[in-house]
């Protein structure tokens, strides 16, 4: 493979939790800790409700160029879609990034293939950076399907995305029965199914593509057990759920990247 030259990215995906004083307390105080840390890129993927407030208070005291990021969108631009928000809106409220396929709208909601695809063609479209999430289930994973399901939800949430889009792409591998259990792939399990992703990439793309996009880990990554994951040689960074919850945790896993 080509030399590798990837900037890590550390994100928090806060979920459905915290109040908006609490959402605001926590970005600032990861903007004001990991201000040094230009040389690994963070984002924070807030909920919906909190993104205007936090993306304000930011702006008064710095970001220390911590990113914003949407957990969900809608793929159209406008129109009859009672309760969703637009790529548009979301870019407005000082988003940059959006997270697509999540297990938790696939596996809770029920997005099927099909809208992952049209809501990271959408978000690419509209000039967000995607991270686009993939994952086995406990079930598929003790069938050995593994790849194989990594293979199909990348092939089929990639499915029309234009080159010139790839390098706002990211992939996050997030095997399912490690998301909120405290159960982690071990390292070594994790970097073969990145290289596998990759390898599916190049296929798709083509080398220097597949060299150059960061594949994150997530699934229960915590400072304890960032440093191991994140040495692994295709591992960019990582999708940090819990743990981006309290900004002593999340500070101590941007500092294991670097
Ligand atoms: P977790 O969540 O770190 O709490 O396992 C990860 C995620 O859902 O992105």
């Amino acid at each position: 493979m080509s030399t590798a030259n990837r900037t890590p990215i550390v994100a928090g995906n806060w979920k459905m939790n915290l109040n908006r004083e609490e959402a605001v307390a926590l970005a600032r105080t990861v903007a004001s800790g990991s201000k040094g840390m230009q040389s690994v890129e963070r984002v924070i993927f807030p909920a919906a409700a909190h993104l205007d407030a936090v993306r304000y208070s930011l702006a008064e005291v710095g970001t220390g160029g911590v990113q914003l990021g949407a957990q969900n969108t809608w793929h159209e631009p406008n129109g009859a879609f009672t309760g969703e928000i637009s790529n548009e809106m979301i870019k407005d409220l000082g988003c940059g990034w959006l997270l697509t396929g999540h297990s938790e709208r696939r596996h809770v909601v029920g997005e099927a293939d099909d809208l992952v695809n049209a809501k990271t063609r959408a978000g690419l479209e509209a000039g967000l950076h995607v991270v686009l999430c993939i994952g086995e289930t406990l079930e598929q994973r003790e069938a050995g399907q593994t790849d194989a399901v990594n293979e199909r939800q990348l092939r089929a949430g990639l499915e029309g995305v234009p080159r010139d889009a790839l390098s706002r792409l990211v992939i996050a591998y997030e095997p399912v029965w490690a998301i909120g259990t405290g159960k982690t792939a071990t390292p070594d399990d994790a970097q073969n199914a990145h290289h596998a992703v990759r390898k599916v990439l190049e296929a798709l793309f083509g080398q220097q593509p597949a060299t150059d996009m960061r594949v994150l880990y997530g699934g229960s990554v915590k400072p304890n057990n960032a440093a191991d994951l994140f040495a692994q040689p295709d591992i960019d960074g990582g999708l940090i759920g819990g743990a981006s919850l309290k900004a002593d945790s999340f500070l101590a896993i941007c500092q294991a990247v670097l």
